[in-house]
C-alpha cells in the first residue's frame, strides 16, 4: 500500500505500483487531501515487484501520530492495507514461503493486524474506536478467508504431489546387471598368467611417445624405409611445444624404456594399446593391442627363444597346435622371424570340414601369429649395455588378433563395439 506523505513520515520503504495500482495511489492521496507537493519527497524511482513484501509501516504508528482524525481518512488506510493484501496473495507467491506469509499478516505476536489492533484500534479516541473496529473487522475477515482459501490449496497441492510421489512397495526391484571383464581383457590375463609362471613380469609404458623412443632408439633412423609403412598419428602441438609427439605405432618404445631403467636379466612383457593409420575393417583398427615381449640376459640363445614361443603357443592354444617360424625383418632385431602356428581350425590339414579349402589358413595349414627375433646388438648401444657381453629375444604379438583364433572370431571391430550381446558371450 502507498500512501504519499504518510510513507515518508514513517521512514519506511515505499513501494511505487505501476498500472492500475498506481490511480488508486493517486486516489488515495486524492482522498486525503494531499497535495501533490507532498508527493514530491517521496524516493519515486523505487519499485517493487508486487508480490515483494511491503512495509510502508503505517499500522506501526498511532492514528494521532499519522495524523488521521476523520473516518474517511480511516477507511482509506484501511483500503490501503487490503489492496497491499490482495496485491501479495497468490498461490505461486506465498506457497513456498506460507508460514512466514501468513505470520507477517495474522500472527499474533505482530502480525499486520495484530499491530493494527494495538497501534490503530486500542489507543483510537472514544469517536473513532467504532469506525476503526468495523475497518478492522472487515479487513480481518477478509485476509483471513483468502488465507484459508490458499491455504487449503497450498494443502491440495501437496497432498496431490505426495500422491504423484509415493513409492510404490510392490514394485519389483531394478535388476542392474553386473558386467564382466571384456574378452580382449581376459585374453591379457591369459598370456600374463603364462609368461608371469615362466619368470617374465609385467611392465607399461606411455601410449604417446616420442619419436626417439618410438623410431630411432630401435634403430629405425629418421629416413628409414620402415617409418613409412608405420603410418604414425602425430600430435598436433601448440606453438613452441617441445615435440613431436606421436601415438605409438608398437609396444617397442617399452623395450627401450625398460633396458634404460634395468639391468640384465630383464625378463618383461608390455600389454598396451598402440595406434596406426589404418582403416577399420575385419582385420583391421586404428587401435588395436599388443604385447611385447622381452628377455636379455648374458647368455640368451636362439634356441632360449624359440623354446619359449613353443611353450607360449602351446599353453595358449593346446597341446596339439604346432609352431614354426620363417625368416622376417625388423630393424631392432636381428635374425627377424614370423611366427605361425598350425591353423586352429582345420587342425593344420588345410582343408575344411566338406574337404572344401579351409577359409582360415586357405589351405595352407599355417596361420601367421606374430613377429619376434633375437634383439640386434645395435639397440644394447641405445640403452648402455655391452652388446659383447649381453644377447636377448623379443617378440610383439596382437593380442585381438590371438583372441579372434582363439575364440573364432572373424571380426576384429566386435571388440570396440560394446555390443553387450557379443559380450556376454564371454562371462
Ligand atoms: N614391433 C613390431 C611390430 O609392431 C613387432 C616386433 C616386436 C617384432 C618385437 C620383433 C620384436 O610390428
Amino acid at each position: 500500500m502507498v500512501v504519499p506523505g504518510l510513507a515518508t513520515q514513517a521512514g519506511g520503504a515505499l513501494a511505487i505500483f505501476t498500472g492500475a495500482k498506481s490511480r488508486s495511489f493517486t486516489s488515495i492521496a486524492a482522498s486525503l487531501n494531499f497535495s501533490r507537493n507532498a508527493i514530491v519527497g517521496a524516493p519515486c524511482d523505487v519499485i517493487y515487484p508486487s508480490t515483494m513484501p511491503t512495509n510502508d509501516g503505517t499500522h506501526e504508528k498511532t492514528l494521532a501520530a499519522l495524523g488521521v482524525t476523520s473516518a474517511e481518512q480511516i477507511s482509506v488506510l484501511f483500503a490501503g492495507l487490503r489492496e497491499q493484501f490482495d496485491a501479495e496473495v497468490s498461490l505461486e507467491a506465498v506457497q513456498l514461503l506460507w508460514k512466514e506469509f501468513r505470520d507477517r499478516w495474522i500472527g499474533r505476536k505482530s502480525g499486520v493486524i495484530t499491530q493494527v489492533t494495538n497501534n490503530w484500534l486500542k489507543p483510537a479516541p472514544p469517536g473513532l474506536k467504532p469506525t476503526v473496529g468495523a475497518e478492522l473487522n472487515k479487513l480481518k475477515s477478509h485476509v483471513e478467508s483468502k488465507l484459508d482459501e490458499i491455504h487449503l490449496k497450498i494443502e491440495n497441492a501437496e497432498e496431490e504431489w505426495a500422491r504423484d510421489e509415493r513409492v510404490d512397495l510392490s514394485l519389483p526391484g531394478v535388476v542392474r546387471p553386473i558386467g564382466s571383464r571384456h574378452l580382449i581383457r581376459q585374453v591379457l590375463q591369459e598370456i600374463e598368467d603364462i609368461f608371469v609362471s615362466i619368470g617374465f613380469s609385467v611392465v607399461e609404458g606411455p601410449e604417446i611417445e616420442t619419436p626417439y623412443y618410438n623410431f630411432e632408439a630401435l634403430n629405425i633412423p629418421e629416413f628409414h624405409p620402415v617409418r613409412a609403412d608405420m603410418d604414425t598419428f602425430y600430435l598436433e602441438l601448440p606453438k613452441g611445444a617441445p615435440g613431436p609427439l606421436l601415438l605409438r605405432t608398437h609396444t617397442s618404445p617399452v623395450q627401450i624404456r625398460t633396458m634404460e631403467k634395468r639391468q640384465p636379466p630383464v625378463r618383461v612383457i608390455v600389454p598396451g594399446k598402440v595406434y596406426r593409420r589404418d582403416n577399420p575393417d575385419a582385420t583391421h583398427s586404428f587401435m588395436f593391442h599388443q604385447i611385447e615381449g622381452l628377455a636379455v640376459d648374458s647368455d640368451i640363445t636362439f634356441c632360449d627363444f624359440t623354446g619359449t614361443i613353443e611353450y607360449f603357443v602351446k599353453q595358449y592354444f593346446g597341446p596339439s597346435v604346432k609352431t614354426r617360424f620363417r625368416p622376417s625383418y625388423f630393424p631392432f632385431t636381428e635374425p627377424s622371424v614370423e611366427f605361425d602356428v598350425s591353423c586352429i581350425f582345420c587342425g593344420g590339414s588345410g582343408s575344411g570340414a566338406s574337404g572344401t579349402t579351409c577359409g582360415k589358413c586357405k589351405g595352407s595349414g599355417w596361420i601367421e601369429l606374430f613377429g619376434a627375433g633375437m634383439v640386434d646388438p645395435a639397440i644394447y648401444g641405445f640403452v648402455n649395455y655391452d652388446a659383447s657381453k649381453v644377447s636377448g629375444f623379443a617378440f610383439g604379438m596382437g593380442m585381438d588378433r590371438l583372441a579372434m583364433l582363439k575364440y573364432g572370431i572373424d571380426d576384429i571391430q566386435v571388440f570396440f563395439q560394446n555390443d553387450v550381446r557379443f559380450l556376454k558371450q564371454f562371462p
